[in-house]
């Protein structure tokens, strides 16, 4: 007898699993823990969002299971910042869903959008729940490869004839996870006209919208001309308000797709409750300086890493977005980051994500999630050069 479906033993084993293991041996071990392996805001949201929250859980007109009319609120405090932000005007009835965040999102817009036995293009390396919604959806999927030396930005043309006839969806994440890299509208312009000419839906994951640094302001697939048509995008609270425990979110785009997503949806989940909806929608009218804020912290520990790991000698990126850094391993790391992450993690107490977590082309990376403050970052560099500089046990 088994209890476990097929779907359910096909989800992906988990990397940070493994990875916790190795941070609890180092706990009992008595190392001190430096933690920057998941990308989990450690700021805290800003004040005005917090008390939007505490006046809506007393009020009893939120303690009911919210309707799609009672998402009214957040569907238009989601258009407004949609408006100000890109400069893109969304039907509020028709174009803006509230999601249980983005990752809730994705999963059941797969559902939605997609047949079991369809092909979805997924970024090599990605977030690791893009392979398990896949699944979850009986999809196939062709990997699209993000490489160093074209930006990490996927060469379209490249995709097999083939392939591109059976693709119902391609998926794309800019500001990039885990690469940090950013895509110029130009490359939407041309994923837009790819999804058009060949009838995939353009999906793409934006969670890390306002988490970009200096000038820098990351664009929506939206603003391409015509985009209502052929796309949805996913936007989170989690990285732009510091809000991931919240889980909330939204998806913008394509009416008839949100419109599934919607039917889908339905049978899953009553909404996000009303009180978050309400903190969400405050944080989404906010000043944009309020968002910049944040953003300015994690740039001056972006700065910290980037600066210590340069003095290092190392050669590494100065990301413009995201909460990462991607770092390609020097030879004295050996061939396999899970390996070295997890004796890393043992023997000096910090904690990164092995790039394969990430999939196949992630082996060779691994990721620093900025999630401390500059002081930790600059002694986890101190600790990883110490690290190399005694030699991995069983590095080739
Ligand atoms: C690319 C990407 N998409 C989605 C998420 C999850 O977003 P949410 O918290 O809104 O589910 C993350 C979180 O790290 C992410 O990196």
């Amino acid at each position: 007898m088994s209890f476990v479906s097929r779907r359910a033993a096909s989800m992906p084993h988990s990397v940070f699993t493994t990875m916790d293991r190795a941070k609890a041996r180092a706990r009992e071990a008595g190392l001190d823990i430096i933690d920057l392996s998941i990308g989990s805001s450690d700021l805290p949201p800003p004040a005005s969002v917090l008390d939007a929250l505490c006046h809506a859980v007393p009020d009893t007109a939120t303690h009911r299971y919210p309707m799609h009319s009672d998402t009214r609120e957040l569907r238009s405090a989601a258009q407004g910042y949609f408006q100000g932000r890109f400069g893109v005007t969304l039907d509020v009835e028709r174009e803006v869903l509230p999601l249980i965040g983005a990752q809730e999102g994705l999963a059941h817009l797969l559902l939605a959008v997609t047949d079991p036995g369809d092909t979805i293009l997924l970024p090599d390396p990605g977030y690791p729940p893009y392979l398990g919604a896949a699944r979850l959806a009986s999809l196939d999927v062709h990997f699209l490869a993000l490489r160093e030396e074209r930006d990490f930005l996927p060469d379209l043309g490249a995709i097999p004839e083939d392939v591109r006839r059976r693709a119902k969806v391609l998926l794309l994440n800019y500001p990039n996870n885990p690469t940090s890299a950013t895509a110029p509208l130009p490359f939407f312009e041309d994923a837009a006209r790819f999804c058009r000419e060949h009838g995939l839906l353009l999906v793409h994951d934006h969670p890390y919208a306002e988490m970009t640094f200096g000038e820098y302001r990351a664009p929506s697939v939206l603003q391409v001309e015509g985009a209502l048509d052929i796309a949805v995008e996913l936007h989170s609270l989690s990285k732009s308000f510091h809000m991931g425990g919240f889980r909330v979110g939204f998806a913008a785009g394509n009416a008839q797709a949100l419109a599934a997503l919607a039917r889908v949806k339905g049978a899953v989940d009553f909404h996000q409750y009303l009180g978050i909806q309400r903190a969400a929608a405050h944080a989404l009218s906010l000043p944009p300086e309020v968002a910049r804020a944040g953003a300015a912290v994690f740039q001056a520990r972006r700065d910290a890493l980037v600066q210590a790991m340069r003095a290092q000698g190392w050669e590494v990126q100065l990301p413009r977005a995201s909460m990462y850094v991607w770092w390609e391993l020097p030879p004295a790391a050996g061939q396999d980051s899970l390996e070295f992450a997890q004796q890393l993690a043992v023997q000096t107490g910090l904690v990164l994500a092995p790039g394969s977590a990430f999939g196949a082309l992630g082996e060779g990376y691994v990721r620093f999630a900025l999630v401390r403050e500059p002081g930790a970052l600059a002694g986890a560099v101190e600790r990883l050069a110490a690290f190399l500089a005694k030699g991995v046990e069983g590095a080739s």
